[in-house]
């Protein structure tokens, strides 16, 4: 017999309390591998939610920036350690409502426990600078101080590595808390927020609104918020940006990738095999890292090629919690059909598909959305499936005749999250590290797997000239102020006065 289990409301979180929407609204969060499989409701927010929860975070504001930085540490530390013992059950809901496989939603959670205990070890740093002043009896130094009010806007791909890389380092730097998660993965979100809320963050230090673009307006506008993280497509970066501009607000912008791995006729082409299954299909190709296209040095073209298209035909795709599958669902429908479409493009502009191209929906996967791993090759640089970010498993191969040809094509794109090159040459390596105007760069690896303690972001269309994690997530979250301390008891006059030696 056949059992209804009624699913569970989850709530806003505002000023410390779980309440509900003025909307009266919800929204339903379901598994991608099975859509009959109903995660939970959760409050389809509007801007008057979303005005509230910045009331609470700019009240809270003037208690948290006093707090001294090494005590909001303390609770980041905590933080972290109970993300570490929830681990698995973290990551096992997040395969569910977003269907990237156990192992990754294992890194994603790891990620977001790497970011906060690195983030709390600033709480005893966010080191400024002292300098001697060109006047006697003068101090000179600066100071980090927080911003204000921060929006964080997060996507569905990493949906708790992400909101830790803005939320961990806001706090540590003094700021307080609106967070919009994406409403593919309010349950990560909820999770992160919850264990915040048990290390002991103050109330109306973090607040989370669900819901969509009216939640995103208001906290892109309001004038109390003072800074905005967002990470997501540039379409709505763009978005974002404009409506940011009028006020002045500080604006850090991640946005899409198409991220080339270059192939030369040096390489370990079995190691570049590897690391292109890896970059192009992880995370069934919906990471803004994703390894989408490869070019390859006409020596090892066919060879590479072959192999490639071998191993791409035999990976498992399926449910993220069987521990057989290696490539998950897309995570929506509207992404699948992101996927086909493009799969369209390419069939059209004359790109040859090599393997893969459909849609999987018979037997285990009729309910959810898969996609087979698909593998264009002889594409040609100028066609749109070279060119445009796709978010998901769909990779492009090219032929190139030289370094210099690979690094124009890598190059040749609106696009600069990340690139690769194999090589055993070192001349070569070191050159493609230089030319490819990239934010990330990596040798004999795929263009996926940064670290939360060095500078993530990118050029051109990628970003807007801020980087997050490292040590550059506290610039992001921080401002500079300068001091000057005048104990000479007289007026001393920069630049004006001569002194004497
Ligand atoms: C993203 O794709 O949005 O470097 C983030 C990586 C991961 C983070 C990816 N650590 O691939």
């Amino acid at each position: 017999m056949a059992t209804t289990i009624a699913a569970t409301t989850y709530r806003n979180f505002i000023d410390g309390d779980w309440v509900a929407s003025a909307s009266g609204q919800t929204f339903d969060n379901r598994n991608p591998a099975d859509t009959g499989d109903l995660i939970g409701l959760f409050q389809q927010s509007n801007g008057a939610d979303a005005k509230a929860a910045i009331g609470a975070a700019a009240r809270a504001y003037e208690h948290w920036r006093l707090v001294p930085a090494p005590l909001r540490a303390e609770i980041l530390f905590k933080a972290a350690q109970i993300i570490a013992a929830r681990k698995e059950d973290f990551a096992r809901d997040m395969t569910r409502e977003m269907g990237k496989v156990l192992s990754e939603t294992r890194g994603d959670v790891q990620e977001a426990i790497d970011m906060t205990f690195y983030m709390a070890g600033e709480g005893r740093r966010l080191f400024g600078q002292t300098v001697p002043s060109e006047l006697r009896n003068k101090f000179a130094m600066s100071v980090r101080q927080p911003v204000g009010v921060a929006s964080i806007i997060t996507p569905w791909n990493f949906p708790m590595a992400i909101p830790s890389w803005k939320i961990v380092p806001a706090l540590v730097c003094g700021n307080t808390v609106v967070f919009k998660p994406s409403s593919q993965t309010p349950l990560s979100a909820l999770n992160f927020v919850n264990v915040l809320i048990e290390a002991g963050v103050p109330k109306g230090v973090v607040n989370m609104v669900t819901g969509d673009a009216e939640v995103g307006t208001a906290m892109t506008t309001d004038p109390a918020v003072r800074i905005v993280s967002f990470t997501g497509s540039t379409t709505v970066g763009r978005i974002v940006n404009q409506a940011a501009a009028p006020t002045f607000k500080k604006v850090h912008l991640e946005m899409g990738g198409k991220n080339v791995v270059m192939i030369m006729d040096d390489a370990n082409v079995e190691l570049a095999v590897d690391g292109c299954l890896w970059g192009g299909f992880g995370t069934t190709g919906q990471r803004c890292t994703a390894a989408s296209r490869i070019v390859v040095h006409e020596k090892v073209y066919k060879r590479f090629v072959d192999e490639l298209v071998a191993r791409a035909k035999s990976l498992v795709v399926g449910d993220g919690l069987n521990p057989e599958t290696q490539v998950g669902p897309s995570n929506s429908e509207a992404q699948l059909r992101t996927v086909m479409k493009y799969v369209k493009i390419g069939q059209e502009e004359g790109a040859t598909l090599a393997t893969g191209g459909h849609r999987l929906e018979t037997g285990a996967y009729a309910k959810g959305y898969f996609h087979e791993p698909t593998v264009f090759v002889d594409v040609d640089p100028a066609m749109r499936i070279a060119r445009e970010e796709i978010f998901g498993p769909v990779v492009s191969v090219m032929p190139c005749a030289s370094l210099d040809e690979a690094i124009a094509i890598g190059n040749g794109v609106e696009y600069g999250l990340s690139a690769s090159v194999y090589t055993q040459d070192i001349n070569r390596a070191f050159q493609a590290m230089r030319d490819l105007y990239t934010g990330i760069f990596y040798v004999n690896a795929p263009t996926i797997g940064a670290e939360v303690h060095l500078p993530f972001g990118g050029t051109k269309n990628t970003g807007n000239g801020h980087r997050e994690a490292g040590v550059a997530a506290l610039d992001v979250f921080s401002e500079w102020k300068s001091i000057y301390i005048d104990f000479s008891g007289k007026l001393q006059r920069a630049q004006i006065d001569v002194e004497q030696i």
